[in-house]
């Protein structure tokens, strides 16, 4: 296919790219964030932003911040014209590889998901989260709760006895 031949670069989210991840964050989300909440992450230098793109055009942006020990997944979006051509999967893997989580460092991600968002879980799966609760109406827009998901050294061997504040 022609739309995948150019390869995908994964680099840091900037400023400047913004106008780009709007417009996307707009296509990929019924309630999209704001422009000063994805200031206020890039702000943040513990944080780790990524920006996919291919020939120079923004197809996917992921935001993650660091509490402590635990890393935390507040957003990930591919522009639907990009989906299921690897882009959320360059970029969690290059975030994995950033903070140490297939090295036996024990790094913790987590993140909320709807229920209802198949394929979203289905690729986080695929990246060694389990589910471990659910926060009760979690999203504004329709009430509907999270579920609450791990990347552990636990969780990769199929267990939730290291997730913090979740009895196993
Ligand atoms: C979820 C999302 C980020 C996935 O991005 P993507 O670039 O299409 O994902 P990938 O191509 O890396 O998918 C990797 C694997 O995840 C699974 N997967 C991803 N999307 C899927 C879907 N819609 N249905 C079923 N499985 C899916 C598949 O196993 C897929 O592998 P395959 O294509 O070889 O079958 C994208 O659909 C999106 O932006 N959705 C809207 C925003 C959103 O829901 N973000 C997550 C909020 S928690």
């Amino acid at each position: 296919m022609t739309a995948t031949s150019t390869p995908l670069k994964i680099r840091r989210l900037t400023y400047a790219d913004l106008p780009q991840v709007i417009a996307l964050e707009r296509r990929a989300f019924p309630t999209p964030w704001s422009l000063a909440m994805f200031v206020l992450e890039l702000s943040k230098s513990t944080g780790i932003c990524l920006a996919a793109l291919r020939d120079g055009e923004l197809l996917g942006h992921l935001i993650c911040s660091r509490y402590d020990t635990v890393w935390h997944i507040m957003n990930i979006a591919v522009d639907p014209d990009a989906r299921r051509q690897g882009v959320a999967s360059a970029m969690l893997e290059q975030l994995v590889e950033r903070i140490g989580g297939n090295s036996g460092g024990g790094a913790q991600v987590t993140l909320e998901v709807r229920p209802s968002n198949d394929g979203a879980i289905a690729l986080y799966e695929r990246f060694g989260f389990l589910s471990a609760g659910r926060r009760r109406r979690y999203y504004q827009d329709n009430g509907e709760d999270a579920l609450v998901m791990w990347r552990t050294p636990a969780t990769l061997a199929g267990r939730l006895d290291d997730i913090p504040n979740v009895a196993s």
